[in-house]
Order: structure tokens, then sequence, then C-alpha cells
């Protein structure tokens, strides 16, 4: 640097030399695979917003876990869809629920498959809020926490390796780790969805959790999207209250706010590769405007140097299959 013919081609000349300087990679181990959950027998039903993504009733689940660990990815995130919805979310709490026994058909399956799991009321709620809701519409902050807690810990109880809570109340990661340490699940980690911002880009996750709020918005708990230093404020408070991994969400809009969290924290930071990002690019792929997996790979790489030391997208299979050629 600073000689006057300093001639950066010298190392692109070729794909060995490319690769000598390459600073970041992609691999199946980086993925972790969002999985549909519901009761029934026999269904892997598509969802039309996201190509080639499923609901699965629970004895399709092992065939599905098979397929990922053939592909090298080893970690599922998982949502439910629960029967019955009712005020107070009470399906993401029982023992009984529909992620408690995906979790047990996945581990009596194959024990070594990494099973998180998402922590959140809005799929079980009658009004698909991700809390408790008063007679004004507002919701609550702390009657939530204990529910939730209850949630991370039915989990863990079931067999999960970590819990995600998506709900973005204050204290809740300070609420989880207390229950869960109480249950004596000290080992269990939480991966905190710290910067989750109010996003257009979970509508077709929506679709496929049938999770959209029955009125208004989720603008009172979720981030504003125009809005990074409040993202640092929340990543420091999931930090301190002993969160294992944060995470930026979306992805690809908001990797200004994973790099600077990242560079801020130097902390074990996810990247959400949401569904309204995975839908516009197979929307593109299907007219044949884009060429699908490059863009996917470029995608996903470019969230790794932002940042990310995993990620979690609907593209992990093909992603890994791609990898793997
Ligand atoms: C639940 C939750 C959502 C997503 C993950 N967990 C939806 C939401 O907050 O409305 C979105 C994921 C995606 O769009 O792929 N709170």
């Amino acid at each position: 640097m600073g000689y006057p013919d300093y001639r950066p081609r010298r190392m692109r000349a070729n794909e060995t030399v490319r690769s000598f300087i390459r600073e970041t990679s992609l691999s199946p181990d980086d993925f972790i695979y969002p999985l549909f959950v519901k009761e029934g027998k026999g269904c892997k039903d598509p969802i039309p917003s996201m190509p080639n993504v499923f609901q699965y009733s629970l004895d399709m689940l092992p065939a599905e876990i098979d397929e990922l660990r053939v592909r090298g990815v080893n970690a599922v995130i998982l949502f439910g869809l629960p029967d019955h919805k009712d005020e107070v979310g009470s399906g993401a709490y029982d023992d009984h629920g529909v992620v408690q026994n995906a979790i047990r058909v996945i581990k009596d399956h194959a024990p070594d498959f990494y099973v998180v799991t998402d922590v959140c009321l809005c799929e079980y709620t009658n009004h698909g809020h991700c809390g408790l809701v008063d007679d004004a519409g507002y919701v609550q902050n702390d009657p939530t926490l204990e529910l939730l807690a209850r949630t991370a810990v039915s989990h863990v109880n079931a067999g999960a390796d970590m819990v995600a809570p998506s709900d973005m109340m204050d204290g809740h990661i300070a609420a989880l780790r207390s229950a869960l340490d109480a249950n004596g699940s000290v080992n269990a980690p939480i991966m905190a969805y710290s910067v989750k911002y109010a996003s257009a880009f979970y509508g077709p996750f929506r679709d496929a959790a049938d999770s959209a709020p029955s009125f208004g918005d989720r603008r009172a708990y979720q981030m504003d999207p125009a809005n990074i230093e409040e993202g640092l404020r929340e990543a420091k408070l999931d930090i301190q209250e002993g969160a294992d991994m944060i995470m930026v969400k979306p992805s690809m809009a908001y990797l200004d706010v994973l790099r600077e969290v990242r560079n801020r924290f130097h902390f074990p930071t996810a990247a959400y590769n949401v569904s309204g990002e995975y839908a516009m690019v197979k929307a593109a792929a299907a007219q044949g405007w884009i060429d699908e997996r490059r863009i996917v790979l470029e995608n996903l790489l470019c969230m790794k140097r932002a940042g990310a030391c995993v990620i979690i997208t609907y593209h992990a299979k093909d992603a890994a299959q791609w990898l793997n050629e």
C-alpha cells in the first residue's frame, strides 16, 4: 500500500490467488432451516407465497430431518401452527403443544440434530399479537414475560437445544434466563431476536404461520426501520440480560445494522433472512429474470461478510446443495 503503482488486480488473476485473499466463506453449517409444524397426519402443505417451503405434520418431520442432514444442514428453528388459538396463547406453553411434540419427534429420530425453537405468542393468540392484549388493544409487557418464560421452559423440557424469543418485549431475556435457570436448564442457550424491525418483509411468514395481527400492527413493540442507534441499545440490553447470541432481522436491507452490531459488541450475531426476502428472490427466479443460485449464494455470503456467524434462511436446503456440488 502506498506504493504508487499498487495494482489490486494482480491478486484477482485466477481462482487460486483469489482464494488466498478471500475474507469470507459460506458452508452448510452456517444455516438454520425454519420449519413450520402443524397437527394432523400426512401433511406437507405448500405455502403459496413461499415456493418450496411447507407446513409439516409431525409424522413428516423425520424424513425432512434426514434430507437436511444429507445436505449438511444440522439445525432447524421450529414455528408452530396450533389447532386451537385463544386470548392468552395457551398453546405456546402447553407441554403437549405442537412445537413441544415436534421437538420430541425430531429428538427421538435424531438426538444430535440441533433444535432451536421460536418463542412467541403470535401464532397461538386469536388476535395474532405477540403478547397479552389489554382492553385498549395495548400489548402488555410484563404479564407477557411470564408466558414467554413458561413457553421457553416447556420447549427445553421437551428437548429443545436453544430457545429464540422473537416477541420484542422489554426484559424478555432476563425473564427467560431466570426461568430456565430456576428449572435447572442452565446450559440451554438463548438466541435473542434483539434488533427486530417492524417490517413488511414478514408478510409471507404470516401466511405460513397464520400469525397476522387481527387489528393494528406490531409497531408498538417491534423497531422502527429508521433507527440504528435504538437497535444498538436493544442489543446491549439483551447481552446484559444474558443472551448467548443476538440477532438482526430482517437481513438484506439491514446489513448496515448487522455490521454495526458486530463491530460494537463482538458478540455472536445471527442474521434472519426473512420470508419476504425469500419470496422476492423466488419470484424473480421463477420469471427467469435472475440467476437464482448465484443470487442466493451472493446474498448469504454478504450476510456473513456483514457480520453474521449463522443465518436463518429458507434457502438453506438449496444453498447447502449448491455448496456441496
Ligand atoms: C414471530 C415471528 C415472525 C417472524 C419470525 N418470528 C413474524 C412477526 O414478527 O410478525 C418472521 C419471519 C419471516 O418473515 O421469515 N413473532
